[in-house]
């Protein structure tokens, strides 16, 4: 077979650390692929005013599939602080990269799966009866819109008068808000489409019907938030009767959700939801599996087969200046997994994931979160695995 060419896209601070970690477990796994360096981030905001070069987006559009570290991102005076000399004043405005990726190519379907591995320390565990200790299998698929409702950028502060007008013809905007100064009104939208809401739907249910999940969990807040909740769960319920009938359509609030993952985790199968209840829900999972060293995604768009995959922590800038780094790299070799899937190399995932499982299992090698310790550059002195050896030791199980 021909070889794939994969976009590597390291970013910032610890991204930079892990991605190269990546590609040497992808390598030991047997994929074939030649990598070729996208520039984003925040080295490319400080010298040409915009942290994703089009250069970057002309890559991913003939590569198709990208594997992305993390970038660093600041607000927008600490931002513009930062410019080269030469770019201030000019009108550059920082936007997040990972938000300009998902427009640009409309990446609107994320999926971020958080399944605990056997004897993970940090698995969620709970007391059962007789003060017995429990720790259930997690095993959730979170479903997320990634391009519309509450981070899709339509808003103002001391909105425009024709908008001010329109809010007005809102009976309930007349009753709760017209007394304020339109100046000390700020406003975010969150608009749902039916296409967008539909394609995000369809997407859960056929994950759950593949993979042999058993329900599907519209998590929004329909009873409060009817219009856009109300449609997606009305578009779930109708879509479950004609084409899913085998699957079981489950309806939960964010905020009770929040609270029972922390009860009976092991319930839950796929979950879908819009952008900021799937942002949200999807930690909530990772915090049961481990966190930060653990959570994967992957953002992809279905028609034109473009995917960016990457773990969901940060940049982490004071660990990677570290001599010796210290970050767990798992996270980004799930991510890896994820990306080997969506190109149909399920073999190498789930060869790559057996070696991780392995390891944890064995319990030997530990990154510093996996021992609970603060992360400081003592840790590898104390008995924790730096990077490089949590690596060798998945890639010596390959
Ligand atoms: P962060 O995820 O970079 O780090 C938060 C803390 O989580 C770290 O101090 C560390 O204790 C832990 N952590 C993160 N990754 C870890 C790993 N692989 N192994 C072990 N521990 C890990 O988030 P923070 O500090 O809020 O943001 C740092 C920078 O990253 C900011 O500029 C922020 O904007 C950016 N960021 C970028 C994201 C992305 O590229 N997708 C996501 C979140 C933040
Ligand atoms: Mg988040």
């Amino acid at each position: 077979m021909a070889k794939r060419t994969i976009v590597a896209l390291p970013g910032d601070g610890i991204g930079k650390t892990v991605l190269k970690e990546a590609i040497r477990v992808l390598d030991a796994s047997g994929f074939e692929a030649e990598y070729v360096h996208g520039d984003i981030g925040w080295e490319f905001w400080k010298t040409e005013g915009n942290p994703l070069p089009g250069r970057t987006l002309k890559l991913l559009e003939e590569h198709k599939i990208g594997l992305f570290g993390a970038i660093t991102s600041k607000p927008k005076d600490a931002a513009a602080e930062e410019l080269s000399p030469g770019l201030r004043e000019k009108g550059y405005v920082y936007s997040s990269p990972i938000v300009g990726l998902r427009q640009h190519f409309g990446l609107d379907i994320c999926m971020r799966p958080c399944k605990s591995y056997k004897g993970n320390p940090l698995n969620f565990i709970r007391k059962g009866p007789g003060n017995s200790i429990e720790e259930p299998e997690v095993d959730v698929v979170i479903f997320r819109q990634n391009t519309e409702g509450l981070y899709g950028g339509v808003e103002w502060s001391d909105p425009p008068d024709i908008v001010y007008e329109a809010l007005k013809t809102h009976p309930r905007f007349v009753k709760n808000f017209s007394s304020f100064p339109k100046n000390e009104i700020s406003v975010s939208t969150r608009i749902f489409t039916k296409k967008h809401t539909e394609r995000i739907l369809r997407a859960a249910f056929e994950h759950a019907r593949n993979y042999k999940y058993t329900s599907v969990t519209v998590c929004e807040k329909p009873n409060v938030i009817r219009e856009t909740s109300g449609m997606m769960y009305k578009m779930a319920k109708d879509i479950q009767k004609s084409d899913y009938p085998d699957i079981e359509l489950w309806n939960t609030n964010i905020d009770a959700q929040m609270m029972w993952l922390t009860k009976n985790p092991e319930n839950y199968g796929v979950i879908v939801a819009g952008n900021m209840f799937g942002d949200i829900v999807s930690d909530g999972f990772a915090g049961l599996i481990g966190g930060l060293g653990f959570a994967c995604s992957a953002q992809f768009n279905p028609d034109s087969g473009i995917g960016v995959f990457e773990p969901t922590h940060g940049s982490a800038p004071k660990y990677a200046e570290y001599d010796v780094s210290i970050v767990n790299p798992i996270a980004m070799f799930e991510s890896a997994c994820m990306m080997l899937e969506f190109i149909n190399e399920n073999e190498k995932a789930n060869s790559i994931r057996s070696a991780i499982a392995e390891v944890i299992s064995e319990g030997k090698v530990k990154t510093y979160d996996m021992m609970k310790m603060s992360g400081k550059p003592d840790v590898i002195a104390k008995g924790a695995a730096s990077t490089q050896q949590m690596t060798d030791a998945v890639i010596s199980r390959l």
